[in-house]
């Protein structure tokens, strides 16, 4: 039997894990997947796709900056592809593009099963209201914590993610503020702005962090992030991206195949890749 076709599709895209992580999915589960980077045009992303499509494949990864491009694109939507606003996983079937996001999915596994933390009546603190923040909201609240703050440079922000939390859920607490109002600790507080990429942190008051807070930062590096590093100083459990990377690829691998792929040992094997690189 020869193999389906998937692509990751981003620009840039030759740094992507995906390629890299699906193969590894695929052997382990004896599937015929073969899955390559395609980078599109970033004024090009709908003819990326339809170019793909009409080639026989199956499905795709979608990074960044055509997140958006590919819910516009989406002929169908999981629940929380529309929730998020966003899609990062696209299935081509019978003349329909499926899109879906397991971003969010991803991280939530990564915490509970990888991490062992779980999240129900936790007090949860999500720093960031962008993309990355939105595609984590109806997986957090799934998971029924206790309370929810969202924390954000930009208050506005913040409060409009907070008002679309509280259609989501009305057992949650939930609380919209800036960084500089946090003045309690928190079970586990989660990074989802995009200052890591610039090894910048949010500022935050050290009372934040307890000695069982799980601080966790959805970037992931050779070396902490600059979060990590406030994190690890104010003696908090530290845990980076790479596992809600490696979990988010498992579902839209299961979505792809109906067959769930085991992400434990890829886990380890990329921790040990990207160690390897320090
Ligand atoms: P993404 O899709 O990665 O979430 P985004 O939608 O541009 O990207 O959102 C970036 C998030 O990181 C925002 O919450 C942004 O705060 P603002 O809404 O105030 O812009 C946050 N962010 C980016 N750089 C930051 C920094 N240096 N310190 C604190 N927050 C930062």
């Amino acid at each position: 039997m020869s193999a389906d076709h998937y692509v990751v599709i981003g620009n840039p895209i030759a740094h992507s894990k995906s390629p890299a992580i699906h193969a590894r999915f695929a052997e382990l589960t004896g599937q015929q997947v073969d899955y390559q980077r395609l980078l599109a045009p970033l004024d090009g992303f709908a003819q990326a796709v339809h170019d793909f499509i009409a080639q026989g494949g199956k499905g795709a990864n979608v990074t960044l900056p055509f997140k958006l491009d590919a819910f516009a694109l989406a002929t169908e939507l999981s629940e929380r592809a529309r929730i998020a606003g966003a899609v990062n996983t696209l299935k081509f079937e019978h003349g329909h593009i499926y899109g879906d996001n397991t971003d969010g999915i991803g991280l939530v596994a990564d915490i509970v099963r990888n991490a062992g933390v779980n999240l129900h009546g936790k007090r949860l603190l999500l720093l960031g209201a962008g993309g990355a923040a939105r595609g984590a909201l109806l997986p957090l609240l799934q998971e029924e914590p206790a309370s929810l703050t969202i924390a954000n440079r930009t208050l506005a922000k913040a409060q409009d993610l907070q008002q679309q939390a509280s259609s989501l859920s009305d057992r949650c607490e939930l609380q919209a503020c800036r960084f500089e109002d946090l003045q309690q600790p928190f079970d586990v507080i989660i990074n989802a702005t995009s200052a890591s990429i610039n090894d910048d942190v949010p500022q935050l008051a050290a009372i934040v962090f307890g000695k069982t807070t799980l601080a966790y930062d959805m970037m992931y590096a050779a070396a902490p992030t600059a979060f990590l590093r406030l994190a690890a100083s104010h003696g908090a459990q530290c845990r980076d991206g790479l596992g809600m990377l490696v979990e988010q690829a498992a579902e839209a691998f299961a979505l792809w195949r109906g067959v769930r792929p085991p992400s434990t040992p890829v886990l380890t094997e990329m921790r040990a890749a990207l160690q390897a690189s320090l």
